[in-house]
């Protein structure tokens, strides 16, 4: 939540800094700005609204200066307004500061300040740190060893309590930026004498594929020659500088309308990309070299816990169900945010895998925390090299689907459904699943982009009846056992993108409640694929049709309705259960979309939301 920019090098910064804002709109976009050092001050300008705001804003502004930072919001302290929007400058005008994060203890700070003859211009918490660095600096000797600046700003930090990425600028260190990171992801791209400070690597890819990854408790000072990184306590780092495997191409829409449709689109390469090289030779079971457990440690597992939020927690609970299905070992799916609190009582020998694209959830992060804090071993499944969960985890398995910037998740999601049936398959073949029935697996998993590739080619159709449902305002998604997590995946997609009310239910529940809701205002899609429940699922469409309500169904090739039964069907290909639910989710993804783009709704933006939720 919250995108950082910083530059120091020999270009114009503003161009640098609005090109990655725009990059990092995905990240929050209340407000953006961005300040700049030119003429021993500090020019900056801000705009509630969209990067594109600041941009037409930034034309009255005659930014020349080659160090700057910047930022686009996602707003936590104070409401959407130009003085809440950062950069924020300390009352003296000596810094400048943009911020990802929560200050925690900004109150008790700021009434400090204001005793010392601090003035404040926002509510903002990132105003009273700035003017923290302020006070620090006002106090330092103006000889000491080090810089000033960069002393200043590690005195600061120590008094904070809370989560922050921050970048600073001070127009007395002309060509110098400092930028530290707590629980806030930052990475510093190093270029040939230009360096990018950012809260992710897409708004600095276009510049660079060199990169440092900061971690937690780090500063790193910047000068247009060199870097130095270092501790709070003034401790030396020395860095390891990684090449990001991805090039600009893939942040780019080619063509597409949103990110969203092209990331629909690309599943069935994502899917493959996930797969790649993770089977065994004799093609009976999957493989993955990140795991650090050795066969004998894996088959002494006797609990499987899946943590996520959201759309991951989704893939979650299909990981569950696959587990028990195939593997026939017990399993369990939680919110990562409800884990981390609720204190559940662990025995046995669980392994926890926790699931997010990002990497950089907050509540993903404490509740990995948490059952590491426990001792246990922590696994990942997660798209995004070099992130927190990357680093803290005890190994895992990347997805590799390359930067997933629409902020409904797509392709990120299949390809965690994916990972799931492969680590299914890899248990069940340590345990009871047959030669004969590994290679069928294995089979249907490398069949699967070809199937999704199939689904993908009904969007004409898809995008026909989308339209003729989009102006309904309540929708219910009903699936069972492993299309239950895909109900609440379908009716997430719809309502965050759509605002649409919509609800997930396991089919045979709707008669428990929700039933209330049928009428013929309340669509409900089913999915009722061939399997031994297929009457029982007929029998929950008939109830709703009895009560009017309409009934879009989802269903595999060869089933066959009493006439009248299904308003609407749509067909995907009889598959293998554990690719079932990959398969799935595709025309749900496509009604949603196709109905967010009907009601004209900022598809990649949705209101309220952001990428990564990097705050409780
Ligand atoms: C998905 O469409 C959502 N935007 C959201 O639920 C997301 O999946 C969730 O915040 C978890 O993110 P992560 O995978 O990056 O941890």
């Amino acid at each position: 939540m919250c995108g950082i920019v910083g530059y120091v090098g020999r270009q114009k910064a503003a161009t640098i800094l609005l090109e990655g804002l725009k990059r990092l709109e995905y990240r929050g976009y209340d407000s953006a700005g961005l300040a700049v050092l030119q003429n021993g001050r500090i020019d900056f300008a801000k705009k509630t609204g969209r990067v594109g705001n600041l941009v037409k804003e930034a034309k009255n502004h005659h930014f020349t200066g080659t160090t700057g930072i910047s930022h686009t919001r996602w707003a936590t302290h104070g409401g959407v307004t130009d003085a809440n929007a950062h950069p924020h400058l300390s009352s003296d005008d000596k810094f400048a500061l943009v911020h990802n994060g929560v200050i925690e203890n900004y109150s008790s700070i700021k009434k400090f300040l204001v005793s010392q003859g601090y003035t404040f211009k926002s509510e903002t918490d990132t105003e009273v740190l700035c003017n923290l660095i302020a006070y620090h600096y006002a106090k330092e000797p103006a000889d000491v060893g080090e810089s000033r600046f960069l002393e200043s700003v590690r005195k600061a930090l120590r008094h904070v309590e809370g989560t922050y990425g921050i970048a600073v600028i001070c127009p007395e260190a002309p060509g110098e930026l400092v930028a530290a990171r707590k629980g806030s992801p930052l990475i510093l791209g190093v270029g040939d004498n230009e360096f990018i400070v950012a809260s992710d690597v897409a708004a600095l890819i276009s510049h660079t594929q060199n990169v440092v990854y900061l971690k937690d408790g780090e500063v790193v000072h910047v000068t247009p020659k060199e870097f130095f990184i270092s501790t709070l306590d003034q401790e030396d780092v020395s860095p390891v500088v990684d090449r990001v495997t991805w090039d600009i191409e893939a942040a780019e829409l080619n063509g597409y309308a949103h990110f969203m449709e092209k990331e629909i689109f690309e599943q069935p390469a994502a899917l493959e990309n996930s797969m790649r090289g993770r089977f065994s030779e004799d093609g009976s079971t999957a493989k993955f070299g990140g795991l650090n457990l050795g066969p004998v440690e894996f088959r002494q597992i006797d609990r499987f816990v899946f943590l996520g939020c959201g759309t991951a927690w989704h893939a979650c609970l299909v990981a569950e169900h696959l587990l028990e299905r195939f593997a026939r070992v017990p399993a369990e799916a939680d919110y990562a945010s409800e884990f981390r609190y609720r204190n559940a009582p662990l025995s046995g020998n669980p392994l926890f895998f926790v699931f997010s694209q990002s990497g950089e959830t907050i509540d993903t992060l404490g509740a990995l925390r948490e059952a590491k804090r426990k001792g246990y071993k922590v696994l990942a499944v997660n798209n995004t090299v070099g992130s927190t969960i990357a680093r803290e985890t005890d190994g895992g398995i990347y997805q590799y689907v390359g930067p997933e910037i629409g902020v409904a998740s797509t392709k990120a999601f299949t390809s965690q459904l994916l990972i799931g049936a492969m680590l299914a398959l890899h248990v069940a073949r340590m345990r009871d699943m047959s030669f004969a029935d590994g290679v069928e697996y294995v089979n249907a998993l490398k069949g699967v982009p070809a199937l999704v590739r199939h689904v993908l080619e009904q969007a004409p159709r898809i995008k026909e009846i989308a339209h003729r449902y989009a102006h309904h305002t309540d929708f219910l998604f009903l699936g069972r056992l492993s299309l239950f997590p895909i109900a609440l995946e379908g009716a997430l997609k719809l309502k965050e993108i759509s605002y649409i009310h919509a609800e997930g239910y396991p089919a045979a529940e709707m008669k428990h409640g929700p039933i209330a809701l049928i009428s013929e205002k309340c669509p409900s899609v089913f999915f009722a694929p061939k399997g031994e429940i297929f009457n029982k699922l007929v029998s929950s469409i008939q109830e709703v049709k009895a009560r009017r309500g309409p009934a879009i169904v989802i269903t595999t090739e060869g089933c066959e309705f009493p006439p009248g039964l299904a308003d609407d069907i749509i067909t995907i290909p009889d598959c293998h259960e554990a690719v079932l639910p990959i398969v799935a989710t595709i025309p749900v993804q496509l009604l949603s979309y196709y109905i967010a783009c009907a009601r004209k709704c900022d598809v990649d933006k949705p209101r309220n939301l952001a990428k990564s939720v990097t705050v409780e």
